[in-house]
């Protein structure tokens, strides 16, 4: 098996490129502004032409697309950028797999449910109602990917992990500086663990499953409840974790109140378990997938 991680040197793609290697897969992978030891392959999603060259180049048997403009509020200020990357950029590589046969993978958000929180939680057969700009652009690459190629579409939500800036990195770093918090106590979702995520992109690649499928832990909490047991399993004080609301917090994009979602259909599908946030802590904690 030979897989292109586009998007290689984030987050989810760095995950992915270590454990494809672990699999005896054959592996290249993709930069766009600061290249890794792994990724090293340059690629900007909104050129068209270079997509298609490093795709052809490649000829992969799969392409796992992890390459997202993800600044959710800035996306509400940037929104050429954010249609470019996520919804543009996505129709390209999916247009650049499709040319060379190979399957697709591609990252969505549970941000596409911004609707009812009492509906949550979401399935995939329910109805989406994008909660901000972000979330409309990641949409229309859901779209753009599955009219383009055989593609399949995971939906997961507060991807974290040791690696590069995330929420839970960010908030560690306060912590360990000794800095008080204030985190939402009224959004809640179901946070992804970034190797869990990355092994159900390869479970997908192996089974060569196609469709939409929620990618989430198992456990929905509010980010006040993850961030409270993000600090007790790494030994900080927990009271410098406060509940404030999302009107408090004044974010530029609107948020769901519940995007939690159910991931059944993809746990029913591949035989990977996702876990919740005290496992993923304790993971990261010791440093092991
Ligand atoms: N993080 C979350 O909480 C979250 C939640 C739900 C869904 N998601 C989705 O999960 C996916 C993976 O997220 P992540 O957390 O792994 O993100 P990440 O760590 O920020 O990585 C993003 C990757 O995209 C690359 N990239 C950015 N702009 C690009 C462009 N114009 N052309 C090509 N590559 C570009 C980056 O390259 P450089 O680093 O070299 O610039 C990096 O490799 C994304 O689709 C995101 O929308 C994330």
């Amino acid at each position: 098996m030979h897989v292109l991680v586009v998007g290689g040197s984030g987050l989810v793609g760095s995950n992915v490129v270590t454990q494809a290697r672990e699999r005896g897969f054959a592996v290249d992978a993709t930069y766009h502004a600061d290249p890794t030891e792994d990724a090293t392959i340059e690629l900007d999603v909104c050129d068209a032409d270079r997509v298609h060259e490093v795709v052809t180049n490649a000829d992969p048997d799969a392409v796992v697309h992890t390459a997202a403009f993800h600044a959710v509020d800035d996306c509400e200020s940037e929104r050429d950028r954010a249609w470019a990357v996520n919804a543009g950029g996505t129709r390209t590589v999916a247009a650049a797999a499709d040319a060379v046969g190979a399957h697709l993978i591609t990252l969505s958000t549970d941000y596409v449910f911004g609707g009812d929180p009492a509906a949550a939680p979401f399935s995939e057969a329910d109805p989406v109602n994008p909660a901000n700009y972000y979330a409309e652009t990641k949409y229309a690459g859901e779209v753009a990917a599955r009219s383009a190629a055989e593609a399949a579409v995971l939906r997961p939500s507060v991807v974290y992990g040791t690696g590069g800036t995330n929420f839970v990195t960010w908030a560690l770093g306060e912590l360990e500086a000794g800095e008080e918090i204030g985190i939402v106590d009224d959004q809640v979702s179901a946070p992804t663990y970034a190797p869990d995520l990355a092994r159900a992109c390869l479970d997908v690649v192996e089974r060569g499953l196609t469709g939409t499928y929620h990618a989430t832990g198992p456990v929905s909490v509010s980010r006040y409840e993850f961030t409270v047991t993000l600090a007790a399993v790494f030994g900080f004080d927990t009271d410098l974790v406060s509940a404030i609301s999302t009107e408090e917090l004044g974010q530029a994009a609107p948020r769901p109140a519940d995007s939690t979602l159910d991931s059944s259909r993809l746990s029913d599908a591949i035989d990977s378990r996702f876990r919740g946030p005290r496992e993923g802590f304790d993971a990261m904690r010791n440093k092991r997938g």
